[in-house]
């Protein structure tokens, strides 16, 4: 998730690109740069650098460049690590196409092949500069038509801003499953990947829609499809102050994080888990039939939201590989001599990639021989950097402190890697394979599907959200997700909560079930369904009132609780990715009804850097 902006006009543009750049950083921070039209359209000027938006200001301070059309870009890492090559804009062979991008173009490897064929050299690691190479390869004096034939080549996701030197009055921009727009001036007119980066100049924008090409010059703004035919579309006026565009009109990052959850997921499959055949292609992952034949055992060391990942993880890795997976929270790994040699390969989980805790632990793992695969979200971060392997899950910059879409992205990696070594080790039929593939790939949809429920769930927080207590059982997956449900709202609206498993409740907590006590229990393993309608019953009969949640289809548990919400119906195994989202939306109401500052929580910070 970068950010894209571009100005056309009759102002130098560098500090209106700068300015738009700055409202865009929450989308991504790790790289920086520009590309300009220089004023006598001779070449195109590129400033670019690893780190934040003030380190390339710096650099254009010490070496200024002027234009009155430009592009610029801040970098959220993907393919290739922050690093000042990696950095957009990137450009053709020539000089005379810069291109920046947002997205991920899943078949590069295969373009940068016959583009190396045919004689193209390549400065950086990205899946972006193959674009700029093949719109060059493709230009005989049209950059439209240039243009047009490479996106008809390109898979995956894209929202792309292009300079051509030969028509220096002009941007050209397109985009596929990522965000672009375009801001209408007068005598200026802009492009960016979102409205923040141009709400200082303009209100009046076109939103991109997919196969639209937006030819954007100083005086008009024309759209085409790629037949080149004009497309009709309606001004776009924005009403919202510059905080509330920077959260997608929500009012809080964590609500926008929580609805990205689809998005989210669909990114982290992107290319990884194709449609026919009996394997995962996981990028960054090197681990062979034979290294995983010498395994004793998994380990997956994490803390807070990473760790409840980590125990769905273990479920799922040990049903599909019947390798033996122990879970454990970094911070006491580290302590408690664990047994890991060279015949334990150790799985780290961490959002940042720079929680100290998880960093030690993994070193430790690997000090004792083990080998070591992240699964992390910060492209470049200490971890990633660190482990023997690493499996980006591309959820792009997550803000609110509390965890949404890492840990759905961190929970489809686990499905990914389990799917992958099973199939490396044979313990998993092509049937059960495919079975499973499908429906992770339908995972995205029923998330969908839960979101559009969130009215239910605003009525229920706002129905007890004064509770004192809450409990969260479950069993299985479900008391993996009860705990996850439970730290979220603790942590952001500070009611205190308690995560159990279900059948352990009567070796003791149950003494704490008293009339009126609001318990949340999850019901959606079809093989524990019938046990946990018993558990309900326990503390129903005991004075509880009861929200529980099931599988669709499953309609005996509203005999025994007082509310209920339904999933759409999936595999147990999956069940997690989509069990979780109402109680995110759940511990998220509560914590707005309750006035907590929800995105920043009291004594919480975003990346946990001490012990
Ligand atoms: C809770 C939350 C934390 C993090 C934990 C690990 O919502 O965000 O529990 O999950 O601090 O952080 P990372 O994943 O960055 O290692």
């Amino acid at each position: 998730m970068c950010g894209i902006v571009g100005y056309v006009g009759t102002k130098n543009c560098v500090p209106i690109l700068l300015s738009g750049l700055k409202r865009l950083e929450y989308r991504g921070y790790d790289s920086a740069g520009v590309a300009v039209i220089d004023i006598d359209k001779s070449k195109i000027d590129i400033v670019k650098t690893k780190g934040r938006l003030t380190i390339l200001e710096e650099k254009l301070n010490q070496n200024p460049i002027e234009g009155f059309v430009g592009i610029g870009h801040t970098r959220w890492a993907t393919h290739g690590e922050p690093s000042d090559e990696n950095s957009h804009p990137h450009v053709s062979q020539s000089g005379k196409i810069a291109i920046v991008h947002n997205g991920i173009i899943e078949n590069y490897l295969k373009l940068k092949e016959f583009l190396i064929k045919k004689g193209y050299t390549f400065s950086s690691d990205t899946d972006t500069e193959v674009v700029a190479h093949l719109i060059e390869y493709y230009y005989d004096g049209d950059i439209l038509d240039a243009f047009i034939k490479t996106l008809e080549k390109i898979q995956g996701s894209y929202a792309l801003g292009v300079l051509c030197l030969d028509r220096p009055d002009m941007i050209l921009a397109a985009r596929k499953d990522s965000p672009l727009i375009v801001g209408l001036g007068q005598g200026e007119n802009f492009i960016a990947s979102d409205i923040p980066a141009i709400l200082e100049y303009t209100r009046n924008t076109y939103i991109l829609e997919e196969n639209e090409i937006a030819i954007v010059t100083k005086d008009k703004v024309e759209i085409v499809n790629t037949e080149k035919e004009p497309v009709k579309k309606e001004v776009f006026h924005v009403t919202w102050d510059v905080s509330s565009a920077e959260k997608g009109g929500y009012e809080h990052f964590m609500i926008k994080e929580i609805m990205e959850q689809p998005k989210a997921i669909r990114d982290t499959l992107t290319g990884r888990l194709p449609d026919s055949g009996f394997e995962v292609n996981l990028d960054g992952i090197n681990i062979t039939k034979e290294d995983l034949q010498k395994l004793n055992k998994i380990f997956i060391v994490a803390c807070g939201t990473a760790y409840h990942a980590g125990i769905v993880g273990k479920h799922v890795i040990e049903k599909l590989t019947r390798i033996p997976v122990e879970v454990d929270i970094a911070s006491e790994f580290r302590y408690r001599d664990p047994i890991v040699d060279e015949n334990t390969l150790t799985i780290v989980i961490s959002q940042s990639g720079e929680t100290i805790d998880t960093l030690v632990a993994m070193r430790e793992a690997k000090a004792r021989g083990s080998r070591t695969l992240g699964i992390v979200n910060v492209v470049g971060s200490s971890i990633a950097r660190e482990v023997d392997d690493c499996l980006y899950t591309w959820a792009g910059p997550e803000i609110a402190v509390a965890s949404t879409k890492a840990y759905t992205t961190q929970l489809i990696c686990l499905y990914l890697i389990a799917l992958d070594f099973a199939t490396k080790l044979g313990t998993i039929s092509y049937e059960e394979f495919a079975n499973i593939r499908d429906e992770i790939k339908r995972l995205a949809e029923k998330v969908e599907y839960v979101l559009t429920h969130k009215e239910n769930i605003q009525k229920y927080a706002s129905e007890h959200f004064n509770a004192k207590d809450i409990f969260y059982l479950g069993r299985g997956l479900d008391f993996a997700v009860a705990m996850e449900g439970s730290l979220k709202l603790k942590e952001i609206s500070y009611i205190h909560s308690e995560a159990y498993a279900a059948g352990e409740l009567k070796h003791g907590t149950i003494a704490l079930i008293e009339d009126g006590t609001f318990v949340i229990a999850l019901a959606t393993q079809e093989k524990l369904f019938e046990k946990m309608v018993s558990n309900i019953k326990e503390v129903k009969s005991r004075g509880a009132v009861v929200l529980s949640v099931a599988q669709e289809g499953n309609t005996d548990i509203e005999n025994v609780s007082d509310h209920v919400l339904y999933i759409p119906r999936t595999l147990d195994i999956l069940a997690p990715v989509l069990t979780v989202v109402p109680l995110q939306l759940f511990a998220y109401y509560t914590a707005v009804q309750r006035g907590c500052d929800v995105d920043k929580p009291r004594n919480l910070a975003k990346s946990v850097t001490v012990e």
